[in-house]
């Protein structure tokens, strides 16, 4: 970056991710980018929730524009003064996507090329395009290198794919600075209920029941969202253009064995499961080989699963205030 106090670009951050990254930045959680300021982007959508970027709102490193990524002359009006740009914001919830995939492609497709577009234009860089392991489909063992093929299989991950590889191609063809993280599941406070962690936690603390997809074996590796984000400055301060990182070395679990978790966290039994029918196209399992930010950038992850995620379950048993209106809003 050109400044040693530079203005951070970061989209989406008042979603779950974004936000943990701005607070902890503004909050001197990484000290290579200690003193720099940050504007953040968002539409908020249901998502979106200015109130996850409480405890930075009033520092003076920090300001918020209210806008979408897709709004070509908002971006341009916003982006130039900026030194870096880092992209969080996407229709996230493979879920909803199955269910209408209009805003997934408009998002993260089209609103992901409105930024490179401007980022090429008034010459913004690096730009750190936040992707997901989700892109490579499914896997049932080993691990998928950066440099294996995408397979997409959901409606959202086919979105992230088409844009890790329009952010890849601006790049390849016209020189600007991304570079791309592929991570896997994260857990952690303030996501949104309609995830499985906190959906089952808060349906848990109400006395709901949680619903278990298909058989419950299907295996993700979940890693603290502070690790993400820990990643992503690594990314911003010294990973290389053009280059992909993938995030993991979570915990990995079949759904089965995270409910047990869960359960067993909340205080409750298997009478508080319901098996419900699949997710159509549900990925079997994602596994991605993080080699590549170990030996190059120094990235190992800090956060145990087991005290990672009791004190999850413990920020939702204390901020009920937070979700509880979030849930009877989107109907969950
Ligand atoms: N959560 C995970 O486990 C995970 C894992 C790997 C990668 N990722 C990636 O990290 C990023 C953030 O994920 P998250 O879980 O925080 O998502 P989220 O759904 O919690 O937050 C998304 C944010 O983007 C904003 N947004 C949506 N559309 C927008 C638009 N058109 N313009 C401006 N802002 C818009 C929303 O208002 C919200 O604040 C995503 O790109 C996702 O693909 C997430």
């Amino acid at each position: 970056m050109s400044r040693s106090t530079p203005a951070i670009l970061v989209t989406g951050a008042a979603g779950f991710v974004g936000s943990h990254f701005v607070r902890t930045l503004l909050t001197g959680g990484y000290p290579s980018l200690a003193g720099a300021r940050v504007t953040v982007l968002d539409k908020l959508t249901y998502a979106g929730n200015l109130a996850n970027l409480d405890p930075v709102r009033d520092l003076p490193g920090f300001s918020f524009v209210h806008g979408d990524i897709a709004d070509a002359a908002l971006v341009d009006e916003v982006l130039p003064g900026h030194d870096a740009v880092v992209h969080f914001a996407a229709e996230s919830h493979v879920d909803r996507s199955i269910k209408g995939a209009a805003d997934f492609v408009m998002t993260n497709v089209v609103g992901t090329h409105t930024l490179l577009d401007a980022a090429l234009r008034h010459g913004v860089s690096p730009f750190i395009h936040v992707s997901t392991d989700e892109v490579y489909g499914s896997i049932l063992e080993g691990s998928w290198p950066e440099t294996d093929p995408l397979q997409p299989n959901s409606p959202y991950s086919a979105s992230k794919a088409a844009s890790d590889l329009i952010a890849l191609s601006y790049h390849r063809t016209h020189g600007l600075d991304v570079r791309v993280t592929r991570c896997s599941n994260n857990y952690g406070p303030y996501q949104f209920p309609e995830k499985v962690i906190p959906l089952f936690i808060t349906n848990l603390l109400e006395g709901k029941k949680v619903p278990l997809y298909g058989d419950g074996l299907n295996v993700r590796d979940w890693l603290h969202v502070d690790d993400h984000c820990r990643a992503i400055a690594l990314v911003l301060e010294k990973g290389r253009p053009g280059e992909i990182y993938n995030i993991g070395g979570g915990t990995e679990l079949t759904n089965k064995e995270l409910t047990d978790r869960l359960l067993a966290a909340c205080g409750a039994t298997w009478d508080s499961v319901e098996y419900v029918e699949d997710r159509k196209g549900h990925d079997r399992r994602y596994s991605v080989d993080w080699t590549k930010i170990r030996e190059e950038l120094g990235y190992t992850p800090q956060r145990d699963f087991e005290t990672g995620l009791a004190e999850t379950v413990a920020w939702y048993r204390e901020n009920r205030a937070w979700w509880e209106p979030l849930k009877k809003r989107a109907a969950l």
